[in-house]
């Protein structure tokens, strides 16, 4: 066992055992000399767990010096600012919690720490860097938008920017619905396939902004063989979608009108069908898995067929006489039961909050991986039939149309 040794910095006062703080004290010296670049905390403790890694970054805002974390988790990254004490209590406890490396980069040196899965050893190793870092303070370090706004034609053809490439009014939100949707499907999707030639459908693509950006960033930013194909019944704006993809140059996206049960396709990586009103979103679904999608992305809406179907004569009764309380438990039945569903025929699922519900109150993903580990088809069945009995649900769509097709889940 170490040392415990009390480190004290200002006002603050940590227990830190021996070897930590060595690194502790290089960061706060580095810190107090403006030479405090940046650092990162890493390999995880608990493999699944949904906070991936921490980079640390000197700002400067208005009230002063502080340590931005920006903790990237599985879909989403998120920024704090702490004060220098905040931020080693901050660090000591992510390594003791979450994380067993931390990697210090200051203007002369890389201090590199490693902690045992039970913290008991602790070792550290110092090197100097190749390359003689640069600091920057800005605190407008701003995250790079995925679509860029200057010479777009796309989204000016779509109404988001002017010819000028300035967002118009009402529009903000579009734009940075479109971003985050990108960062999603990167972080989720994209890093995760290998293969650089990607045949995605796009069910229910309406008036095609998030299909424009998706192929935009594949093709053009991300350099993949990309080949994207819009299913949209209404047929003004498949004409019209089609129209702007020819004048962009996008040889490879396609609209197709038609309904998305009917369509045909085959081969697909990736099967999106974003806010497809209710069993709209199960036809996407079904498709994709007949279709071999390797990738399944759902962002639902109007979950109106499990609400009808419900019928609850148990406890569970006095709480859902409530109209808003049983369409909020439609919602959590009819995303849970498709994910359930997934996993009963080998998908690995992802649910989770797509953007902030003062964008849209749509705001739930499905992400459905093909899991090559074995499943326990028999378990999953037996729990949604337990959650159907419980809801007093007959059948939810995408069952009946795997059961219609002899690919039975119950
Ligand atoms: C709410 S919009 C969403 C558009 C786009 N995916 C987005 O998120 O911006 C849903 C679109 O799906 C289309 N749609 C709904 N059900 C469909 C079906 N069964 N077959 C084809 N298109 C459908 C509608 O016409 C509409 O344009």
């Amino acid at each position: 066992m170490n040392d415990i040794f009390i480190f004290e910095h200002n006002n603050m006062i940590m227990q830190i055992n021996d070897k930590k703080s060595i690194f502790f004290d290089k960061l706060l010296t580095a810190i107090d000399d403006n030479e405090f670049v940046k650092q990162v905390i890493s390999n995880k403790r608990n493999k699944k767990s949904d906070l991936n890694k921490v980079d640390i970054l000197p700002v400067k805002i208005k009230n002063g010096f502080r340590l931005s974390f920006i903790f990237h988790y599985e879909t989403k990254d998120i920024t704090k600012n702490y004060k220098t004490e905040e931020a080693l209590a901050k660090i000591d406890n992510l390594l003791k919690t979450e994380f067993q490396n931390a990697e210090l980069f200051t203007v002369n040196e890389i201090v590199r720490l490693y902690c045992s899965k039970n913290s008991n050893s602790v070792k550290i190793k110092i090197s100097e860097p190749v390359l003689k870092p640069v600091i920057n303070l800005n605190h407008d370090r701003k995250k790079q938008k995925r679509i860029l706004l200057k010479n777009n034609l796309w989204l000016q053809e779509l109404d988001v920017t002017t010819s000028e490439g300035v967002i118009k009014k009402n529009m903000h939100d579009k734009y940075r619905q479109i971003n985050k949707y990108l960062e999603i499907i990167e972080n989720t999707v994209i890093k995760k396939i290998s293969s650089d030639r990607l045949k995605i459908v796009d069910a229910g693509s309406g008036k095609g902004y998030l299909t424009f950006a998706l192929y935009d960033y594949l093709k053009n930013s991300l350099k993949k063989d990309t080949e994207i194909t819009g299913i949209e019944f209404r047929r003004e704006l498949v004409d019209k979608c089609n129209k702007i993809s020819e004048k962009a140059g996008f040889n490879d996206l396609n609209f197709i009108q038609g309904t998305i049960i009917d369509s045909e396709f085959s081969d697909t990586d990736i099967l999106i069908a974003l806010h497809a009103c209710d069993t709209a979103t199960d036809e996407a679904v079904y498709k994709g898995i007949k279709s071999g999608a390797q990738f399944i992305v759902a962002a639902p809406c109007c979950q109106k067929q499990i609400r009808k179907e419900m019928n609850v004569t148990n406890s569970m009764a006095s709480i859902l006489k409530h109209g808003i309380l049983k369409e909020r438990q439609a919602v959590i039945l009819t995303d849970g039961l498709r994910a359930l569903i997934l996993e009963a025929l080998g998908y690995k699922t992802k649910v989770f909050e797509f953007i902030s519900t003062e964008h849209t109150p749509k705001n739930i993903m499905i992400v459905a991986e093909k899991n090559a580990e074995k499943t326990d088809t028999k378990r999953i069945l037996n729990n949604i039939s337990e959650i159907k009995k419980i809801f007093g649900i007959e059948s939810h769509y995408l069952e009946k149309l795997l059961s219609a097709d002899k690919n039975r889940v119950t």
